[in-house]
């Protein structure tokens, strides 16, 4: 009776499943079905552009069935009306040519980025976009000059050009100085007309020579930044005082240029930021270590500062550091038991410093921590074996250091979460 049962279901299930597919609502797309003048340029695209990676031609791109209404393609979007507003093709391997994206004139978002395009940006018609307000061309091997045009594009909120350079490293050709530079126009024409500007990511595009105004035009100009993202720019310091105008500033991203010196109002300008990297800038001399008080500050990273001195504060319980990296910097002293405090810390990178003293059995507390570095220093005493029961612990180097103990006495491997562990040249039994 039961098998007969579920026979008969099964007979009525597969008799009306494909009418129920059917009959699935095919009215959503109704509204925003495609407009010939925005499927066309479409097709276009799809014709100019092909899949290249590694450089080497490989098929022709054909993402989009040409059947379909074309709001509906992958990485299209249309408004309400039917017309394009976004399209993201990003890390596609495409390379070719995308002339026909500007005569989409609604667009409003266009992310290209993590393509092969090698090209330059010149001959393309990018003041036509005049609703842009989110541009991303980033690690597409794009090189030579920003262009103006880009400037004109009065309603951009984001912009990203950043690290051209990744896409040659990406296909495994490695170093590559064909990147995006700004110089005619200069950085302040170029800006000067982008006031809406929240986002700004120039990270790898060369600046140099127009680093002495950069830090001041920006400061006066973008006045609604909140991430200002240019590592390796080939910026010289020092910075300026006037960053701190930039009162929604929250991302501030200078690795890899020789800043060498801080503005003295630095604590005004970082006490309202989530994020800051100042790594390899060529910083010495002490460390404001009250940023790592900051209650917004969320991720810190000033290593590879080899001259870099500071010690580690006493930190309170109201804090929301997720991130701390120290690596190579001259930081010295104990590490203080406070440091439990710091309960939402993924990562703690303080190998090769000149931290002394026992390692805090408070660390045991810090259960969301994935990654421990402390070697390199000259830390002594014995290993808790409540380090190896962290929760999320993944990597923890403790090599290099003068720390003591039995290796016997950690627990079992099967009660811990750790993947890596580096506990090379130290006075173990
Ligand atoms: C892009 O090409 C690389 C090889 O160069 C390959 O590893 C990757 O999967 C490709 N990505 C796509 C989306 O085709
Ligand atoms: C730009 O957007 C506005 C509304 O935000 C619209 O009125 C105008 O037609 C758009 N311009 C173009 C070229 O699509
Ligand atoms: C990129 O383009 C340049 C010419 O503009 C060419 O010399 C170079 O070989 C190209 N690189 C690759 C990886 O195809
Ligand atoms: C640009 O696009 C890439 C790939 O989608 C993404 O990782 C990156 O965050 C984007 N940049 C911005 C500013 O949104
Ligand atoms: C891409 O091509 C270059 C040069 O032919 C080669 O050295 C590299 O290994 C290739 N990379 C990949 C990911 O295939
Ligand atoms: C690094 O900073 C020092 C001052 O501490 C300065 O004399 C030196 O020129 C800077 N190096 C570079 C490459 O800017
Ligand atoms: C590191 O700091 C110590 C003092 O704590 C100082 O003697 C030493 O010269 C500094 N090293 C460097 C590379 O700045
Ligand atoms: C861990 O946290 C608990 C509760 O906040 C506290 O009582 C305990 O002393 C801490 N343990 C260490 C080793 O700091
Ligand atoms: C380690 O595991 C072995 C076998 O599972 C068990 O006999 C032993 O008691 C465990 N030791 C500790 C310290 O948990």
């Amino acid at each position: 009776m039961n098998t007969l049962h579920s026979l008969i279901s099964l007979f009525v299930f597969s008799c009306f499943l494909p009418l129920l597919l059917s009959f699935s609502p095919p009215q959503t797309h109704l509204p925003m079905q495609c407009l010939d003048d925005q499927r066309a340029p479409l097709l276009q695209l799809q014709h100019h552009l092909y899949y290249d990676p590694n450089f080497t031609f490989s098929s022709n791109f054909d993402l989009w069935d040409v059947n379909t209404d074309c709001c509906s393609w992958e990485g299209v979007t249309c408004d309400a009306y039917g017309h394009v507003v976004g399209i993201d093709l990003s890390y596609r391997n495409l390379s070719g040519s995308f002339h026909s994206i500007f005569n989409l004139h609604r667009l409003q978002r266009l992310n290209l980025a993590g393509n092969n395009f090698n090209t330059t940006l010149f001959s393309y018609g990018f003041h036509k976009l005049k609703n842009l307000t989110h541009l991303n061309l980033s690690s597409s091997c794009f090189h030579g000059q920003i262009l103006v045009e880009i400037s004109y594009l009065t309603r951009l909120v984001s912009l990203d050009l950043s690290y051209q350079d990744d896409c040659f490293w990406r296909n495994g050709y490695g170093y590559n100085s064909a990147t995006l530079k700004l110089e005619k126009p200069n950085f302040k024409t170029f800006i000067k007309n982008l006031k809406f500007l929240t986002e700004l990511y120039l990270d790898s595009v060369d600046i140099s020579t127009q680093s002495a105004k950069l830090c001041e035009t920006t400061s006066l100009v973008l006045s609604n930044l909140r991430v200002l993202s240019l590592s390796n720019c080939g910026l010289k310091g020092p910075l300026c005082s006037s960053l701190s105008r930039l009162s929604f500033l929250s991302k501030l991203i200078l690795d890899g240029n020789p800043i060498s010196y801080l503005p003295p109002n630095f604590l005004e300008i970082t006490s309202r930021l989530v994020s800051l990297c100042l790594r390899n800038c060529n910083l010495s001399g002490h460390f404001p270590t009250e940023i790592l008080l900051s209650p917004k500050i969320q991720s810190i990273d000033i290593s590879f500062n080899h001259q870099l001195m500071g010690q580690l504060p006493e930190f309170p319980a109201n804090n929301a550091l997720q991130s701390l990296s120290l690596y190579f910097t001259n930081f010295s002293g104990k590490l203080s038991q406070s440091i439990g405090n710091l309960k939402f810390l993924t990562d703690l990178e303080l190998h090769y410093c000149n931290f002394f003293g026992p390692i805090p059995s408070s660390i045991a507390n810090l259960s969301h921590l994935v990654n421990l570095y402390l070697g390199g220093n000259k830390l002594s005493d014995s290993i808790h074996s409540s380090l190896f029961t962290l929760p999320s612990l993944k990597i923890m180097d403790l090599g290099e250091n003068q720390l003591v103990g039995k290796i016997d006495e950690f627990p079992n491997a099967s009660s811990s979460s750790i993947e890596r562990l580096y506990i090379g040249n130290m006075l173990f039994q």
